[in-house]
């Protein structure tokens, strides 16, 4: 496997401002994922001696845990386009014989010919460029009775965590001009069922299936919440020009969305995902 070739705004974003504030937050982030990452674990069902590939891995834990799984005579590759994030699990997987990680795009990476038992992702998958070429470098390098099982959020509008906070922001600085692409690179770029059939299915797979999978996130203090949503992701892409004033009157209508989220546990937000399933 080597390092990508050119530079595409993903790869910048995931190197510069995207990693380093993914790096921030991390601890919140993956304990709001860990509902959704023992659904994916399930469905993965990783058996002992499965070489498997982790694309988009971050900070390792899906890769970590997999490792336990497949044991000694299996092995795990994460790979991921973000060098300060992929340091992290460098760092956390430091003598874990059977894992290693590759600073890779998964766009142009050279996984391999059928080499893995698994190929999975969860929320790494929904930031290329061009997805079929993507998931056909993936296709090309799972074994004929391999298993692609991966996870992504379904539409911004089913995650009020990131979609009504947004509304309350775009309703201060108003929203932007032009609509964004919904299928654009992004974390909602896989969210309608159909275009993501159709990207697999272009890209070579075979019984896709796609299950949808709610689950409350644990999202942490008010504060906390608050000032991750205002450093990375859509109401911090709305306040980027925005005044100290219109700044002020979003932190108190974020503030009051997120309040309804409140628990005996800290905010609990509604997550919506996709597990999905495919063969060769
Ligand atoms: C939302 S994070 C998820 C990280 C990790 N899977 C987790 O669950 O903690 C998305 C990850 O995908 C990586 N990524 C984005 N585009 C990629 C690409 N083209 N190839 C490989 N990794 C990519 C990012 O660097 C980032 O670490």
């Amino acid at each position: 496997m080597g390092t990508y070739d050119k530079e595409s705004d993903s790869q910048l974003y995931w190197n510069e401002e995207g990693g380093s504030k993914w790096v921030e937050n991390i601890d919140l982030v993956e304990t709001m994922m860990v509902p959704m990452s023992d659904e994916l674990l399930n469905a993965i069902a990783a058996k002992s001696g499965e070489q498997v590939l982790d694309v988009g891995c971050g900070g390792g834990v899906t890769s970590m845990k997999l490792a336990q799984q497949v044991g000694e005579e299996g092995k795990v590759i994460g790979v991921d386009v973000s060098e300060p994030i992929l340091s992290v699990a460098r760092d956390r997987a430091a003598g874990i014989a059977n894992i290693e990680f590759e600073h890779s795009d998964a766009t142009s990476a050279k996984l391999g010919k059928e080499r893995f038992d698994i190929i999975t992702s969860r929320f790494g998958v929904m930031f290329f460029d061009d997805p079929v070429i993507a998931f056909s470098n993936m296709h090309g390098s799972l074994k004929p009775e391999g298993r692609l099982v991966f996870m992504c959020w379904r539409g911004i509008e089913e995650n009020p965590w990131l979609g009504a906070t947004a509304k309350a922001a775009f309703d201060i600085v108003g929203a932007p001009a032009e609509k964004p692409d919904p299928k654009a690179p992004g974390p909602f770029s896989l969210g309608d069922s159909v275009h993501l059939q159709n990207i697999l299915q272009t890209s070579g797979f075979h019984s896709v299936n796609l299950t949808a999978t709610d689950k409350t996130m644990p999202m942490g203090s008010l504060d906390n919440a608050l000032g991750f949503l205002m450093k990375m992701g859509p109401v911090a892409e709305a306040i980027k020009e925005a005044s100290v004033e219109q700044k002020e009157l979003v932190t108190s209508a974020v503030s009051e969305v997120l309040s309804s989220f409140n628990s005996n546990k800290g905010l609990m937000v509604p997550g919506a995902t996709w597990i999905v399933t495919a063969s060769k």
